[in-house]
């Protein structure tokens, strides 16, 4: 491990999107008891974010479409936050009528991908936005601004990091208290992930960015490093590495976050996140699904119980 550069604190928020990215891209929908349990069993785990819906148009993504029955059923912890994802005022709207106090918003830094995903241009998306952070922050609803893309786009290949810097800085000023970087496809490498972050860095305070990163070509985890080593301390991972997104075709799920807790604590870094409970949260999902978790961590421990 290198050494921690820019910043000598070891805690490390892991934000739990299993739930939301995950399950969004199943082709059908898990049921709200399923979802609720999974919620509850990562918040147990000692998660302090747990993504828990999206309140999107059910007929674009209709794996989301009980999020209102989602967070009406859910216990929730003291001291965890439970964002949902927003994509404009009726989004907003929705949420805030079942109780969420923190929402994720979400733009990219390529065009198609931005028309193909939200069905609007970069430029008519930050005005969308514009009214929903000003509405949030009224209400005092946290607000994290999602960048998809930022490490290349399945439709226009590389991106320029001004670009996302620049995409950053506007949202951060629209009130984002987050700025979380999206390698929606996943296939950033270290050295970009980190030449990236610097980047940004020139555009809005370190603390306030996030990373997203997806695993299709594995790398994820090495790109995860290479950001902790540069400072960033907020990132996000999927229970059993689920996930991916309907308009990124091929795309696998985020960084796992049972693999991100193993490295965490290898490197001495504290999450307050318990492996066990991770690993066993995991295992309910992909028992429901019928699948192998993505996780190489989750496979070991199901190896040592078959064993
Ligand atoms: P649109 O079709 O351009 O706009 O959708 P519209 O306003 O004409 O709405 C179409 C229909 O949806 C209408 O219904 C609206 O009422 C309804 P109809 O009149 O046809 O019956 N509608 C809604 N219904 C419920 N809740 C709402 C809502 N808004 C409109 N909030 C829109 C535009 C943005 C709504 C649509 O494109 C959409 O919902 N897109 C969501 C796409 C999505 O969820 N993608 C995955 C999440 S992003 C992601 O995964 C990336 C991330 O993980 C980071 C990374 O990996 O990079 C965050
Ligand atoms: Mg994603």
């Amino acid at each position: 491990m290198t050494s921690m550069s820019r910043s000598s604190d070891t805690y490390v928020r892991v934000q739990e999107v299993g739930v939301r990215d995950g399950l969004q891209n199943e082709t059908k929908t898990v049921s709200t008891n399923v979802k609720v349990e999974l919620i509850e069993r990562l918040a147990e785990a000692g998660l302090p974010v747990v993504e828990a819906g999206a309140f999107v148009s059910p007929k674009w993504i209709p794996q989301m479409a009980n999020s209102e029955d989602v967070f009406r059923h859910i216990r929730r912890k003291d001291g965890v936050s439970y964002p949902a994802l927003v994509p404009n005022m009726r989004g907003l709207e929705r949420a805030v009528a079942v109780g969420v106090t923190e929402v994720g918003i979400f733009i990219a830094a390529s065009e198609s991908f931005s028309k193909r995903n939200i069905n609007c241009s970069i430029a008519e998306s930050i005005e969308r936005f514009r009214p929903v952070c000003a509405a949030a922050g009224a209400g005092e609803i946290k607000i994290q601004g999602y960048v998809s893309t930022v490490l290349g786009c399945p439709y226009e290949g590389d991106i320029d990091p001004g670009i996302v810097a620049e995409l950053c800085g506007a949202l951060h000023e629209m009130g984002c208290y987050r700025v979380s970087l999206g390698d929606t496809i996943g296939v950033g490498t270290p050295a970009r992930a980190a030449a990236l972050i610097d980047r940004v860095a020139d555009s809005v305070p370190l603390p306030v960015i996030g990373i997203h990163f997806h695993d299709t070509y594995g790398q994820a985890l090495a790109n995860t490093l290479a950001c902790l080593d540069r400072g960033v301390r907020t990132i996000d991972s999927s229970v059993s590495g689920l996930g991916g997104c309907p308009y990124a075709p091929g795309a696998t799920g985020n960084l796992a976050t049972e693999d991100l807790i193993y490295m965490l604590d290898g490197l001495g870094m504290n999450s307050g996140v318990d492996l066990d409970g991770v690993v066993a949260a995991g295992a309910f999902i992909t028992d429901y699904l019928d699948r192998m978790p993505a996780s190489r961590v989750a496979m070991v421990y199901a190896g040592k119980k078959a064993a």
